[in-house]
């Protein structure tokens, strides 16, 4: 049985760091769930890391529900969370639970993320209603990249960052389980985990937050187009990609592999 909501809102009232990560595929969901990370996230980042899009507006719903599918299959203790793609639960309620449903029902996470602050809180409270729990997410929201101009620190001014303490507290009224912050000032963060019961998990928002969530491939090195100032390279998994695949590369050609211990021949006495 896979971590629940409330664990995560056990973890923050025991100061208990929450650990998240993003994850795609079944292999890496695998191992992520044998590690004991605290949850996974689907992210829509997926459109840029696995699916080669510029910005996580293209993904589409059958996109996402594909890949939350294969992270299921490998997540058997972790909590999956789905990030619901771009315009999937802006229109109406009726598409928006369809759609929302749809990563309950056929992949099997357990919850769903939307971008957004006041809003989208009637979407939050209609979705959780009807069983869905829901984590928000403000602060720098990728998905509206065109109407910000850029993937820029959010909340600097006291403005900005009275809003944004606004929208996690209308967020937790509306029924949300946690809050991701994204790319805002600490001290901003720091005030809305004070503020709030829910959990924040933070991506560039300081140490403050009760928990942290990365990008997979960010942390591991395998993103070689750009490295964004939050995260930290753990590994350069993208180098021992070149390195092996180079390789087997040179080794097929030069034919050295394979070699006798890895073919194999008739039975001599059949
Ligand atoms: O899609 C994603 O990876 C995300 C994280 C940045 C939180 O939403």
């Amino acid at each position: 049985m896979q971590n629940s909501i409330h664990k995560l809102s056990e973890m923050k009232a025991h100061g208990e760091p929450i650990v998240m990560v993003t994850a795609y595929d079944y292999t890496s969901a695998r191992i992520i769930d044998d590690l004991g990370f605290d949850a996974i996230l689907v992210g829509d980042s997926l459109s840029q890391v696995m699916l080669g899009n510029d910005t996580t507006i293209p993904l589409t719903m059958d996109e996402a529900v594909h890949h939350t599918k294969s992270v299921v299959r490998g997540a058997a203790n972790t909590h999956v969370v789905s990030d619901m793609p771009f315009l999937s639960y802006n229109s109406n309620i009726d598409t928006t639970l369809i759609n929302a449903g749809r990563f309950l029902k056929e992949a099997g996470a357990q919850s769903v993320k939307l971008e957004g602050g006041h809003h989208i809180c009637e979407t939050v409270t209609s979705l959780v209603s009807c069983g869905i729990p829901v984590m928000g997410h403000i602060g720098l929201t990728p998905q509206s990249i065109n109407q910000i101009g850029g993937y820029k620190v959010q909340g600097k001014s006291k403005k900005q960052a009275d809003r944004l303490i606004d929208e996690a507290l209308a967020l937790e009224k509306a029924g949300a389980y946690a809050i991701v912050l994204e790319l805002i000032p600490a001290e901003v963060s720091k005030q809305i985990t004070s503020k709030l019961k829910i959990p924040t998990i933070g991506i560039g928002a300081g140490i403050y937050c009760d928990g942290q969530i990365q990008v997979m491939h960010d942390i591991l090195g395998l993103f070689e187009l750009f490295t964004p100032k939050h995260t930290k390279q753990y590994v350069n998994l993208a180098k021992q990609m070149r390195e092996g695949l180079t390789e087997y590369l040179c080794e097929v050609k030069e034919k050295k592999f394979p070699n006798n211990s890895h073919s194999f021949s008739i039975q001599q006495d059949s």
